[in-house]
């Protein structure tokens, strides 16, 4: 009787050790296999386009609007920035638009009209896409833009428009700055950028327009 009891016992031993794993096992096989290092791990994650796009932001602002935004932009971005600014400044007076006369709605009201720029110290060369702001004037942007896009060559760069306005869209201001462009560039037209938007929220538009 003994003897059966014992090899009862032992049966059962062998049996439960035979199924179920033991905890050194359980370790094994639920840590993954290295199949490379880490570094080389880190190596073949995709890089975002915009890490390797050198980038500038050029904007116009007569009264501060745009210039904050391309300010908060250039920062989300890790980009340069650039003011166009007028040989003449703006006056409360010039931008009257209430006033037939006033130095902006006969400006606007002259296609060929072109606004002195202060300065013109930028190479456009050295980057690959250029964030390009302004405010919307009259439904599309101020003649000064345009002076800014005929000074400089553009060939093979990628323009992103952003704008900021009372109320207006972009309209057709992508179709009115391209014959500006004298060269292939690819102008994208971009958006309206009212408000306060989040950094992240930014890189997030500035990825959409790749
Ligand atoms: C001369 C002039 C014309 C404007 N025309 C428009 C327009 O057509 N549509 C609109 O929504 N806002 C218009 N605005 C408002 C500006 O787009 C808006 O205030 C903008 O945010 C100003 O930007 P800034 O501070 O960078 O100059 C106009 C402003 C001025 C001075």
């Amino acid at each position: 009787m003994k003897k059966i009891l014992a090899l009862l016992v032992t049966a059962l031993f062998v049996g439960a050790c035979g199924t179920k794993p033991t905890p050194q096992q359980v370790v094994e096989e639920q840590q993954p296999v290295p199949m490379v290092s880490s570094q080389e791990t880190k190596e073949q994650q995709p890089t975002p386009v915009l890490s390797t796009q050198k980038a500038l932001v050029a904007y116009f602002s007569a009264t501060g609007t745009t210039k904050k935004v391309a300010e908060n932009l250039a920062k989300a971005l890790n980009a340069d920035i650039y003011e166009i600014k007028p040989a003449v400044p703006y006056t409360a007076e010039d931008l009257n638009w209430h006033d037939k006369t006033s130095r902006s709605s006969v400006e606007m009201s002259n296609e060929s009209s072109r606004p002195e720029m202060a300065e013109n110290n930028i190479s456009v060369k050295e980057y690959d896409v250029i964030y390009l702001g302004f405010p919307i004037w009259w439904g599309t942007a101020p003649r000064i833009v345009k002076t800014f896009l005929e000074k400089h060559d553009f060939s093979n760069k990628k323009i992103v428009l952003f704008a900021t306005s009372g109320s207006s869209g972009m309209g057709n201001t992508a179709e009115d700055l391209k014959p500006s462009v004298a060269t292939i560039a690819q102008i994208k037209p971009g958006k309206i950028l009212n408000g306060n938007m989040s950094a992240e929220e930014l890189r997030y538009w500035a990825q959409t327009m790749k």
